[in-house]
């Protein structure tokens, strides 16, 4: 049976998660009518991982004799001036991300609860992938600058970025 302190932060995690979700599907949106294709598909692809993310925790508590709440979003961002804003905004996320799974981990150490503990090492090492794919990225909208046939590659070969890191052995 799960603790009340853990069941919150869990259902806390639940909508942070699901936020996410959304967050990249608004993402996703902007660049579809941007006509920035495979960026949007990067996107539609991180939507989908963020809502699995959701979807986890959602079986988990229930799993363990808790009841996940499904929580009311709030409408996201959908309005970006750039790709390189759209992806520090993305980069930025993901780091207070972290921070909120590390809270996590901390209140399971406290509670002594070391299987909801075990059971975030997969978050934990998932955010480092997360964290490094979108570092990668942004180095790389740093590098094209303002030139438009940089862009046009690096909305072309963004796709093999999702594909790389998904192969990556952190997973
Ligand atoms: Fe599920 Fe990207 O945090």
């Amino acid at each position: 049976m799960l603790k009340p302190t853990i069941e919150k932060a869990l259902n806390n995690q639940i909508k942070i998660e699901a936020e996410s979700s959304q967050a990249y599907l608004a993402m996703a949106s902007w660049a579809e009518t941007k006509g920035l294709g495979g960026t949007a598909q990067f996107l539609y692809q991180h939507a989908e991982e963020e809502r699995m993310h959701m979807l986890k925790i959602v079986q988990y508590v229930n799993e363990r004799g808790g009841k996940a709440i499904i929580p009311a979003l709030a409408k996201p961002e959908s309005q970006y001036k750039s790709l390189n804003q759209l992806f520090q905004t993305l980069l930025d996320h993901e780091v207070s991300v972290s921070n909120d799974i590390n809270d996590v981990v901390e209140i399971c150490l406290k509670e002594k609860d070391y299987t909801t503990h075990n059971f975030m090492q997969w978050y934990v090492a998932e955010q480092i992938e997360e964290e490094a794919l979108a570092r990668t990225i942004m180095d790389k909208l740093h590098l094209i600058g303002e030139d438009k046939g940089g862009l046009y590659l690096f909305d072309r070969d963004i796709e093999t970025l999702t594909v790389q890191a998904s192969n990556a052995p952190a997973k």
